[in-house]
């Protein structure tokens, strides 16, 4: 159970998969003065970010997909006191009520350089294939505001990568995967302090 200092914004975590740059931020936010990772939430049964989690000390909690869409997370959150929240490879479209309340707290990394490569069915290894069958010479990661729909939001932040001749998907991957845990945290700190 984490102890929460006063004025200490609360983040929440939403995350699918291997959570890899939730482990990141969770690292992250135990050394920081501004915030620090309250929970994390995820919305598949099997996933690797809930031993993660466990051997971070951090809960994480199964929600359904309908249960986003109910308000029922909306209102865990507002339960939690929660600030703000972080997507970290999180795959269910946030509902426009969620986006409403939360509205300029809520961010998302996707790794492309949006709005190139990005959009309903662009996540993981589709995101990377689909750059190097497009030939194209460097790629990079997208901090942006989540709105209503995939991959829109404001852009607050964007991190380039060459792709040399021969770079694969699975290479440009390991490269995109070094940008995002160099820059997510910090862009997510930065964000956290300019919140009222
Ligand atoms: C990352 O590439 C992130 O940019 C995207 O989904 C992937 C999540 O990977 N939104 P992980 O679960 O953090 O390892």
């Amino acid at each position: 159970m984490s102890v929460f200092l006063q004025g200490m914004k609360k983040i929440a975590i939403l995350a699918s998969g291997n959570g890899s740059n939730a482990e990141n931020l969770i690292k992250f936010f135990k050394n920081s003065d501004c915030a620090q990772v309250s929970y994390v939430i995820c919305n598949k049964k099997e996933a690797g970010i809930y031993d993660r989690c466990k051997n971070l000390n951090i809960p994480c909690h199964y929600f359904t997909n309908q249960s986003f869409d109910t308000g029922e997370v909306q209102k865990f959150m507002i339960n939690e006191k929660t600030d703000l929240i972080v997507l970290a490879g999180f795959l269910h479209l946030i509902p426009k009520a969620m986006v409403q309340h939360f509205q300029g707290k809520m961010v998302n990394i996707h790794p492309s350089l949006l709005p190139a490569f990005g959009g309903k069915g662009m996540y993981g290894m589709k995101v990377h294939q689909a750059v190097i069958a497009s030939g194209a010479t460097e790629s990079g990661i997208t901090i942006h505001l989540v709105n209503e729909n995939f991959d829109e939001g404001e852009i607050l932040f964007r991190a380039h990568v060459s792709i040399e001749a021969g770079d694969d998907a699975v290479k440009l991957q390991s490269n995109i995967a070094k940008l995002e845990m160099q820059y997510y945290p910090e862009i997510v700190e930065k964000l956290c302090r300019q919140l009222s």
